[in-house]
């Protein structure tokens, strides 16, 4: 292989690389559009403090493979009987080699480079090719599917109360911090789950706000508190104003009415559809999802040891 250079990719390099990414993600977003909703995403104060990308350039200069990391907090069980450790790692996104460099083992480079400067011990990513690529790295996948549920089909029986409202995002944090955390102890060293954190949460927000400007609608507030039969839950649902379904990006119960509680709050939407991640659970099946994880040392990361990836996939 000839020379090749491993750099942080620059500000114009970036603005370059969301227009191939757009041909790769942009899905139902014009092209142009999607480019704009990349440059809000690195604006957002996570995006600036958080985000770097990373290209692989050969010796003329092209660039002949890229990626995004994302610095993130992680809960990590240290073992039974011991505290929940909370550590900073990685969430790799956006890998793309551009078509006619393909196969050539540049993203393969790319990724070796990577994963050789960075300098935390865990990190996780949704592939979109399935899991062999990044098993070569040690990366596992956690099982997971794309739900979708008809809002009609699981509304709340008549005798049951659901009491809910929107909360604000902090409140929303403090809550899912501590039950997150709750949900570690007790397991074996080494489960993952990726830490609540108000900047990150409102960046992930940041792009159905895009959407919803897009659409010159205003996004509604995603946080709710609801209380079944006495007991508190929490949820965050948000309307994706370009697919016009919308997303559940967590709940902290499996039970049946909590996606009940979720459905009426869609209803009020207007929307007729949303979608959730769960390993095995009521709704439609639309696709298998390929959330992974990996950890460095001598623990090898196992299938399953990512808990709760579903904010692994932003894009
Ligand atoms: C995936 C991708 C980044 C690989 O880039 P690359 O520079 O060609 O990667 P390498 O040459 O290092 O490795 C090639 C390997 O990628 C894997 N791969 C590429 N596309 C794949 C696909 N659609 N499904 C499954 N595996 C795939 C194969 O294992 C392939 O190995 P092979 O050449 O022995 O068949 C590139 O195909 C791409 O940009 N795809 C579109 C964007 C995308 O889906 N990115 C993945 C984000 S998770």
């Amino acid at each position: 292989m000839r020379p090749l250079y491993f750099d942080k990719a620059t500000r114009e390099e970036r603005n370059h690389l969301s227009v191939l990414r757009a041909g790769a993600w942009a899905k139902d977003l014009p092209p142009n559009e999607f480019v704009k909703r990349n440059q809000v995403l690195y604006s957002h104060p996570f995006g600036k403090k958080r985000i770097e990308t990373y290209v692989l350039k050969d010796s003329s200069g092209t660039i002949v493979s890229s990626m995004d990391a994302l610095q993130l907090n992680f809960f990590m069980t240290g073992g039974l009987d011991k505290p929940i450790l909370e550590k900073a790692g990685f969430l790799i996104a956006s890998v793309i080699t551009p078509i006619d460099q393909r196969g050539r083992g540049y993203a393969s480079h790319l990724l070796d480079e990577f994963l050789k400067i960075q300098p935390w011990d865990v990190g996780v990513l949704h592939s979109d090719v399935g899991p062999a690529f990044y098993e070569k790295w040690g990366f596992k996948k956690t099982e997971a599917k794309l739900y979708e549920v008809d809002q009609a089909v699981s509304q709340p029986p008549t005798s049951m109360r659901i009491e809910m409202k929107s909360i604000d995002l902090e409140s929303f944090i403090h809550h899912i911090y501590e039950l997150r955390k709750k949900q570690m102890v007790g397991l074996p060293e080494g489960k993952l789950m990726i830490a609540p954190e108000v900047e990150f949460w409102d960046w992930q927000i940041e792009r159905f706000r895009f959407y919803s400007k897009f659409k010159g609608i205003r996004l509604p507030s995603p946080y709710f508190e609801a209380q079944l039969a006495g007991e508190y839950e929490y949820f965050s649902v948000v309307q994706n104003s370009v697919t016009g379904k919308a997303e559940v990006l967590w709940r902290d119960s499996t039970r049946s009415e909590n996606l009940a509680a979720i459905a009426s709050v869609v209803k009020d939407w207007g929307m007729k559809h949303f979608s959730y991640w769960a390993n095995s659970t009521q709704g439609k099946v639309i696709q298998e999802e390929c959330p992974m994880g990996w950890r460095r040392g001598k623990i090898k990361f196992l299938a399953e040891d990512f808990l709760d990836p579903q904010l692994c996939d932003w894009w």
